[in-house]
């Protein structure tokens, strides 16, 4: 079969592999039907995932059929449309009992699809712990409207819930890359009293004035304005920084009321630092980390239900055996692009 591999650091490869096999009674093999490319990817293939394998096939973001399943396989079936989880969990340790599955112990627990062990931008994946890794696709809901429910919609949606956004706040967002728009749809979810996007891209700015007209949109030389004109308190209620560069990090703590909570959902490729003096008597909640992954059934109800479409966000399809075009113009943010749809 295809698989997008890993060669070596800067370089990726479309090359043929051995489909993949049941190797562990809980393991599914599914037959991916579309996947996506994830910022994530072009972190690994730059050398920024100190855990990736040389050699592994890359990809976290899919949606498939499942074709195998190992004898200890419950909640999935042969033939059934399944969205396909980034993180791997045991769903028995300390970390998954409480929901932590990003932290789960197993030697495979966390992100290990596409990172650690072989992912998804092929023809065939391995799932290990299929009962959580596989979600069942409603029937009403396209291979589209499902493709990002295990990455970055589950991440905007453990953002925005661990954010504890009230209907009273004003929540600012910084990013509006295909992280920052998933946050957004699930920080609109809470009802907050005002949404503030702060967008370097002239763009995508506008992508989101165009799609989300109740949103504020500023740019980040204006942002601290805007946000202390448009909050109640001085400053923004929750912050949620999406962006990943230095600038957007300050301004994450600069932007915050006393009192907030900043959420750090953005990977830096350098340490960041906190001048804790300046900002000594904010008393602020930082939370940070991998999105912990296991809201994928309710994440899928919702779209069922029409309160989140991501559609909009794929603005490119290629085929899997065009897939290095498709990294061009997605590295390169090229044509307008926010997500590519890799469909086999
Ligand atoms: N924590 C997790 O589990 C998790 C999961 C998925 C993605 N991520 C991370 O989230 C980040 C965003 O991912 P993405 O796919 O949306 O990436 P992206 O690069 O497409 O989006 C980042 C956006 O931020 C904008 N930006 C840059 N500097 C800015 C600034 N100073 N102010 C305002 N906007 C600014 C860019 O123009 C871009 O649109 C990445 O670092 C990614 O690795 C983390
Ligand atoms: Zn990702
Ligand atoms: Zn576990």
């Amino acid at each position: 079969m295809l698989a997008y591999t890993y060669k070596d650091h800067g370089n990726f490869e479309l090359t043929e592999k051995a489909k993949p096999e049941i190797q562990n009674s809980k393991d599914a093999i599914v037959k991916i039907t579309m996947s996506s490319i994830c910022t994530s990817d072009l972190h690994i293939k730059h050398g920024s995932v100190p855990k990736a394998e040389l050699g592994i096939t890359v990809g976290h973001e899919m949606v498939g059929v499942v074709e195998e399943v190992g004898a200890g396989v419950k909640n999935v079936k042969i033939g059934d449309r399944v969205a396909v989880n980034v993180e791997t969990f045991c769903g028995e340790c300390f970390f998954c009992k409480n929901g932590f599955v990003n932290n789960c112990t197993d030697k495979n627990g966390g992100w290990a699809l596409g990172c650690r062990i072989d992912g998804g931008q092929a023809e065939y994946v391995r799932v290990p712990y299929a009962d959580q890794g596989l979600n069942k696709i409603p029937d009403s809901v396209s291979d589209e409207q499902a493709l990002f429910t295990g990455d970055i919609l589950a991440t905007g949606f453990w953002a925005a819930k661990i954010s504890e956004i009230k209907e009273t706040d004003t929540v600012l967002i910084i990013g509006a890359g295909p992280t920052g728009i998933c946050t957004l749809l699930c920080t609109m979810l809470k009802n907050p009293k005002k949404i503030i996007v702060c967008e370097k891209d002239e763009i995508r700015r506008n992508f989101i004035k165009t799609h989300y007209t109740s949103v504020i949109v500023t740019e980040p030389e204006n942002c601290l304005e805007t946000v202390s004109k448009e909050s109640d308190h001085g400053g923004a209620d929750v912050v949620i920084e999406a962006a990943g560069s230095e600038e957007s990090f300050k301004s994450a703590w600069q932007a915050a009321r006393a009192n907030a909570i900043v959420t750090i959902v953005a990977l830096y490729d350098k340490p960041m630092i906190l001048p804790l003096p300046d900002m000594y008597g904010k008393n602020l909640t930082f939370k940070t980390g991998g999105v912990d992954g296991c809201d994928c059934g309710e994440i899928l109800s919702l779209i069922e239900r029409g309160k989140i479409d991501t559609t909009p966000l794929i603005t490119h399809k290629f085929p899997l055996k065009d897939i290095e075009k498709a990294y061009e113009i997605f590295e390169n943010k090229l044509e307008n692009v926010i997500k590519i749809a890799i469909v086999n």
